[in-house]
């Protein structure tokens, strides 16, 4: 069953169908200001942090769903019916209305036709400003005229998560609404500087300012009393819950249309006043939009691909750039599942991120690298979870307290061993490494970065990224156990793999990866001594891996403190493991046998057609030695449910391997395109890849969750592009080494690197699945293809054979 359709040229997402199964989400902003909505106008808005400063209040995970929102309640004054712009929170009969969502790359169209009258209401926030703009156009379709009554409704936040959600002694007696000069001002009179509005382009005939008085106190967002009783009652009150309503009463005649802007921002009411002026020019609001448009088109530009398979197409081209450069944006920490209660930085989850998408957001990755660097220890290891301003040199004067000013870290921040995950900052040595390839950049290893720790020490110590990425990798050679694998630590990857001092498979072959990448750097640096140091290691850890870590048709997943390993033949739980059989293959520390044989193994035990589960038979049976892997139900995210994160693992291992064939299987299998006629299953969004989808060994099989916020997008769009398509940025070249299915005649890729455009065709008239016979750049056979000069473009044609 299906809800809507991918509407590739406008890249929107059109539902169809607005009673889904689940929220289907969508970001707004990229700046400062942001929004998470869904497809029926609920969600919230805030300004930087949504821990520490929201604009509008949530109710997450309640009933009814993603409540309140950003409503426009539309009231027919002859005969008092009302409805809503977006289907919910009303909720009319949809055999009487007819309602289509539309997202699309940080905009989202509500759309309703219902009793001769359409309306459209389309929300976004212009760069260069921290306003949410609600641009709402209702027309009269009909042949009569109609007097209307046109609502809007939000409602206001306490700034701060807890404050919003826990102990309301003070904060219901600290805040204030009020109204004035066309514009409702939320005054956080507990903060120094805490003050939000909300306006619109027009003169209203009514306002309210108080929740209840808008609601009434026994109604909600489905049936306010103001617009049941066709007027607000112009509340305002010191205390007390706020909303944002303004009233406008319209007569349209047949065929007419009005538009009004409602804007939501932070500032106070002058700041509203002057937003107000400058987008109650239509112009201005048209401006912005297309600005919007621009900033996207030119990022997807970047790469754009055509290729025999139309998912791929449809999700590289748009959707999973989107999805990779949203978690870039908002880390993990803004959805309806991360609400806001923990932010900051995931050290591996950003180090990954960076690591997929340089070459549209080469600023933002570079800060995100920057920030986790000044969050590594000198012992090493990356604080697991970190606010970046508590390692920023801030001189600016903070002259009071306020929740909303994001607390200065003190000694405390600075965890232990005992906290660090094995993984976190070995991830930071690749994106680093794919930085400079991307940008050419090769001065920024050596440019000079703080440490977490000294830093709060007050010390004024710095070293360059080099060392800080020889410190990274010092710290796995360190931390081995007594087989000589990389321990596990509090966790590895797998946050509910617990092995502390036991060994952890995946890392060591993550260590692998990473010495193998610094070496390429070191080399290129021309640091030969380096180079030759860290080869050395990295041929005895991949010695150690091959020693210890087979298991006669795959590779085990660990060994616990005891000694006794994990992931073996004779488990009956937990026999066979992604992870750690995909990074032997990805890191190429395997040989090309053990290789094959581990990726048998992963397609013959873990695949699906709904992805490639984490683990298979489920754990039942709690094991504390393993870990809480072992106590979360059978076929649920990191217990044998089919976790999307490692997915893209497999694909590039079997590209690793020359297998395109099987590549492309696993691939088409976790494409969420490849799902959009089966949402009574998926249940989740189709254009973006979810946390996880419940496995075989649970009774909701192939259910989607999680959306947007999953290392799966990123990786999904590195793995299409630098392994199946083999478009890889080197220190001094391009290289395309392609691995696709045997059918595959050709495919084009247009890509953009270093500022010269690459028009790429690849032939495939023997029908394999990798290896180039012949590259020819504007026409003239070559063995390489250069940095071209910025600015010029060259016709590039990559025959395999
Ligand atoms: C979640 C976490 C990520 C972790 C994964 C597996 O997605 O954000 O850091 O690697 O779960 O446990």
């Amino acid at each position: 069953m299906r809800y809507g359709y991918f509407d590739d040229a406008n890249k929107e997402y059109v539902i169809e169908r607005v009673d889904l199964p689940t929220s289907w989400t969508n970001y707004l902003g990229v700046e400062d200001m942001a929004a998470v909505v869904n497809h029926t106008a609920g969600g919230y808005t805030f300004y930087k942090s949504p821990e520490y400063h929201r604009i509008s209040r949530f109710h997450a995970n309640s009933v009814p769903m993603d409540r309140p929102g950003f409503y426009i309640y539309l009231r027919d004054n002859d005969n008092k019916d009302y409805w809503s712009a977006s289907w919910q929170p009303v909720g009319k009969d949809l055999d009487k209305a007819k309602y289509t969502t539309r997202h699309g790359l940080s905009y989202t169209v509500y759309e309703c036709e219902y009793d001769g009258i359409s309306s459209s209401q389309k929300m976004f926030i212009p760069r260069g400003e921290n306003v949410l703009l609600w641009d709402l156009k209702i027309k009269n379709t009909g042949d009569r005229p109609r007097a209307l009554s046109v609502f809007s409704y939000l409602e206001f936040s306490f700034h701060h998560v807890m404050i919003d959600n826990i102990n309301f002694q003070m904060s219901l007696y600290c805040a204030g609404g009020s109204y004035r000069d066309g514009i409702i001002e939320e005054d956080l009179y507990y903060e120094q500087d805490g003050y939000q509005y909300f306006t619109a382009d027009f003169e209203p005939d009514g306002f309210d300012c108080v929740r209840d008085r808008f609601l009434g106190t026994y109604n909600t967002e489905t049936n306010p009393a103001a617009v049941i009783a066709g007027m607000c009652s112009g509340s305002e009150e010191k205390g007390m819950n706020h909303c944002g309503s303004l009233m406008k009463k319209i007569v349209l005649a047949p065929g007419e249309e009005v538009r009004f802007i409602y804007m939501l921002g932070e500032g106070r009411r002058s700041e509203g006043a002057r937003v107000r002026a400058k987008y109650s020019d239509h112009a201005a609001v048209d401006a912005a939009y297309a600005d919007m448009a621009a900033y996207w088109k030119s990022k997807c530009d970047k790469m754009i691909i055509d290729t025999p398979n139309e998912g791929m197409n449809s999700l590289i081209n748009t959707w999973t750039l989107y999805q990779s450069e949203i978690n870039v944006m908002f880390s993990r920490f803004a959805s309806f599942i991360e609400v806001g209660g923990r932010v900051g930085l995931g050290y591996r989850d950003t180090a990954q991120d960076s690591m997929t998408i340089p070459h549209s957001n080469p600023t933002k990755c570079r800060e995100r690298i920057e920030q986790l660097l000044k969050g590594l220890t000198t012992k090493g290891y990356g604080l697991h979870l970190f606010q970046p301003e508590w390692f920023e040199e801030d001189d600016s004067e903070k002259p009071f307290d306020s929740p909303t000013v994001v607390p200065k870290a003190d000694k405390s921040v600075i965890h232990g061993l005992e906290d660090a995950c094995s993984d976190d900052a070995l991830w930071l040595v690749t994106s680093i490494v794919n930085y400079i390839k991307e940008t050419g950049d090769l001065s920024f290893a050596d440019r000079q970065i703080t440490y977490a720790d000294t830093f709060v020490d007050g010390k004024d110590f710095t070293e360059s990224v080099y060392d800080h990425m020889k410190r990274i990798l010092d710290f796995s050679t360190e931390q081995v156990g007594e087989s000589g694998i990389c321990k596990g630590l509090r966790a590895d990857w797998n946050d509910c793999l617990n092995l502390g001092g036991g060994e952890s498979a995946m890392v060591s072959f993550l260590h692998y990866w990473a010495l193998d990448n610094f070496v390429s750097l070191a080399a290129r640096l021309g640091r030969n001594d380096d180079a030759a140091k860290y080869r050395a290691i990295a041929d005895k850890v991949r010695a150690v891996c091959n020693d210890k870590l087979w298991d006669e048709e795959w590779f085990i997943r660990g060994i616990t403190r005891s000694g006794r390993k994990i992931g073996t033949h004779e488990d009956e739980e937990g026999r066979v493991h992604l992870e750690s059989n995909s990074w032997a293959i990805l890191s190429g520390a395997a040989d090309k046998e053990h290789g094959n044989k581990a990726l048998d193994s992963i397609d013959k035990y873990l695949y699906t057609p709904y992805g490639i589960l984490l683990n298979q038979p489920a754990y039942t049976k709690p094991d504390p030695e393993i870990g809480f892997v072992t106590r979360v139900y059978p076929g649920l995210k990191e217990n044998a449910a089919i976790f999307s994160h490692p997915n893209p693992w497999a694909q590039a291992a079997a590209c690793v391997l020359g297998r395109g064939d099987i590549a492309m299987k696993f691939y088409n299998a976790l494409c969420p395109y490849y799902q959009n006629d089966m949402i009574e299953i998926r249940e989740s969004e189709p254009y973006s890849y979810c946390q996880f989808i419940a496995g075989r060994d649970h009774s909701a099989y192939g259910r989607a969750r999680h959306p947007f916020m999953t290392g799966s997008g990123g990786w999904s769009y590195y793995t299409a592009t630098s392994y199946i398509l083999g478009i890889r940025p080197g220190f001094d070249d391009l290289a395309v080494d392609p691995c696709i299915p045997a059918d595959w005649k050709e495919f084009k890729v247009s890509r953009v690197w270093r500022g010269a455009r690459y028009n790429i065709t690849v032939k495939n008239p023997d029908g394999v699945m990798k290896g180039v016979k012949e590259i020819f750049a504007d026409g003239e056979k070559t063995d390489r293809i250069p940095a071209y000069a910025r600015g010029s473009e060259h016709d590039i044609l990559v025959c395999m054979g």
